[in-house]
């Protein structure tokens, strides 16, 4: 005769098998691979991506409908196209990862394009920020910005504010090619004229020159683009030590005041106007509940583009696993149209360039009650779709 405990074990066995609940070990969970540099000058992104991620999953849990949504990380150093793709090439074939998020760099995403495609997995960009990316494949997604969608905005207000002559001084590369474009088309479109148009190598350390060319462009203003981080931190300290704001001449830009190159800046970027997507200091409840829940994560985690585009780009990989699981086509599907209250305003995912919508604000640095630095938004351009969809 068999033991009741025994058949009941037998039996549980068998409706599992039958079930298909028994299923290969992992089953039951949805993997994200997360490419972003964890490594070299650029390594903080890496940081402040995991960091976004780490608290949406403090605050909204680990699992979607009973399956358990997992981040793996690896790390891509800083503009480096082969390592990128080989690391896609990894996540998609050995840990057959469902989802893929991060890229800091544009280059970086253009090359997992063909592999996204093949395996159609659903690829949300946190900021790589060129508008031709979410072109190159269905299966992107974009949760950070475009050169476009900010610098249109920038030139507007930077016209009305009576600024005519303008140098433009981007790295040569496709955000700074966009950000040049961008600039020159809404500048030109009012009145306004570009004095000069400079492309500074990616590889660029000493700005000292490209300082002294501004100068002699007779420019009002300077517009910039370099990728936030050491490049930007240069660049804006030689606005300051070349002299351009004792000559009166005006700094306009996008990602140089981010929260963590504020910090390092101190005083030298008092004062600077950029139009950006995300400040710190975006008065709303989502956003202090954010940064509230990044200071209990780590005292020292930076609420800035970095970490709420992951944040954000963590939010858009739930719904589209709640709605679609492993189903890449239907999870893109789900997503577009998808909106919801960001910590950086109301957002919106266009259903026809898969990137966000959102409000840019024109920000200046100023100085608050304690002496800290932050991005003050005193203008809001409402509702920026990308305005370099098909350019
Ligand atoms: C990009 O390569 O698209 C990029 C990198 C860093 C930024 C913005 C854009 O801060």
């Amino acid at each position: 005769m068999i033991r009741p405990k025994l058949f009941m074990a037998l039996l549980a066995g068998v409706v599992l098998l039958a079930s298909g609940a028994v299923a290969p070990a992992g089953a039951d969970v949805i993997k994200v691979g997360v490419i972003a540099p964890f490594s070299g000058p650029f390594a903080i992104w890496g940081k402040q991506f995991q960091d976004g991620i780490t608290v949406y999953q403090a605050q909204h849990g680990t699992q979607v409908d009973g399956q358990t949504v997992e981040f793996l990380y690896r790390d891509s150093g800083g503009p480096n196209p082969d390592v990128a793709k080989s690391l896609a090439q990894e996540l998609l074939v050995r840990e057959r990862v469902d989802y893929l998020g991060g890229f800091v760099f544009t280059p970086n995403a253009l090359a997992v394009a063909p592999l996204i495609d093949q395996s159609q997995t659903p690829t949300v960009i946190f900021n790589a920020a060129t508008s031709a990316i979410n072109a190159r494949s269905p299966f992107f997604l974009r949760t950070g910005f475009t050169l476009w969608q900010v610098s249109v905005p920038m030139a507007q207000w930077a016209y009305d504010q009576g600024l005519r002559a303008v140098a433009t001084s981007v790295s040569d590369y496709g955000p700074g090619l966009d950000a040049e474009a961008a600039f020159a088309s809404a500048f030109q479109a009012r009145g306004g004229v570009v004095v000069d148009a400079i492309r500074m190598p990616l590889s660029s350390t000493d700005f000292a020159p490209f300082m002294q060319r501004i100068k002699a462009s007779g420019a009002d203003a300077v517009f910039g683009f370099l990728p936030a981080g050491p490049p930007t931190y240069a660049f804006t300290k030689a606005y300051n030590d070349a002299g351009l704001r004792a000559a009166g001449i005006g700094f306009l830009g996008t990602g140089e005041t981010d929260e963590t190159t504020l910090d390092a800046l101190g005083d030298a970027a008092l004062g600077l106007n950029t139009a950006y997507h995300y400040s710190a200091a975006h008065p709303s409840s989502v956003n202090k509940a954010f940064i509230n829940a990044l200071a209990l994560h780590d005292p020292r985690a930076v609420a800035n583009m970095a970490s709420v585009g992951a944040y954000d780009g963590a939010h858009l990989i739930y719904e589209m696993v709640a709605a679609a699981k492993r189903d890449g086509p239907g999870a893109v599907a789900a997503a577009k149209g998808l909106a919801w209250e960001s910590p950086r305003g109301p957002v919106l995912i266009d259903p026809e360039t898969r990137h966000i919508t959102q409000n840019v604000y024109i920000r200046v640095v100023d100085k608050d009650a304690t002496g800290r630095l932050f991005n003050r938004e005193f203008a809001t351009i409402e509702a920026q779709p990308d305005h370099g969809w098909n350019r």
